[in-house]
């Protein structure tokens, strides 16, 4: 082989692993749909609903289950989290609606209206980043110890509200309730 050929061979090797590489950052980022596209209609949830038991999500952890096809995070907060959650003035948030499918369109993005159990220990919320659908890491990460796409850059609170970033909204929260002390419908 000529030093020539030896030099292309080593360039397409180059680009091949660029390409492959690129590919699999865009697999691990797992991109889902818009989350404004995702939204399922009333007639869809009604037949589409999980349950997911709790009983064993330790305080300071979550769990991240499928619902029509999205992934949801589930997390049990820290008494730290609740209060950082609480302690927001509402003059600081991007996007001020609670984006929360139970309770009224119009409902403020307060903590309490975030977060729906009494003590405000459970966060259930789809796993969506609303900028481009990334999935966002959890376990206390970002600027806000809340979550994290790094597909761009957004970082979201411990009530999952967007507070830095491109992305334009908060976390949804899906519609869900409590059927029992460790028992969570969702849909
Ligand atoms: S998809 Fe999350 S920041 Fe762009």
């Amino acid at each position: 082989m000529s030093h020539a050929d030896d030099h292309e061979g080593t360039r397409r090797d180059f680009l091949y692993y660029a390409t492959a590489g690129a590919g699999a950052v865009a697999a691990g980022a797992a991109v889902w749909p818009l989350v404004n596209q995702m939204n399922p209609s009333a007639d869809v949830t009604a037949l589409s609903s999980i349950r997911v038991d709790v009983g064993g999500v330790d305080v300071g952890t979550q769990i991240t289950v499928k619902w029509l096809g999205k992934p949801v995070f589930i997390r049990r907060r820290t008494e730290g989290e609740i209060e950082a959650g609480r302690a927001v003035p509402m003059s600081d948030l991007i996007d001020s609606n609670a984006r929360n499918g139970n309770i009224d369109a119009s409902a403020d993005a307060s903590d309490q209206n975030r977060a729906l159990s009494e003590d405000g220990a459970w966060l259930v919320m789809m796993g969506v980043c609303t900028h481009l659908g990334c999935v966002p890491l959890g376990n206390a990460s970002g600027d806000f110890g809340g979550w994290f796409c790094p597909c761009h850059g957004s970082h979201y609170d411990t009530s999952g509200r967007i507070r830095k970033g491109p992305a334009p909204r908060n976390l949804e929260v899906p519609p869900f309730a409590f059927e029992s002390d460790t028992k969570i419908k969702i849909g």
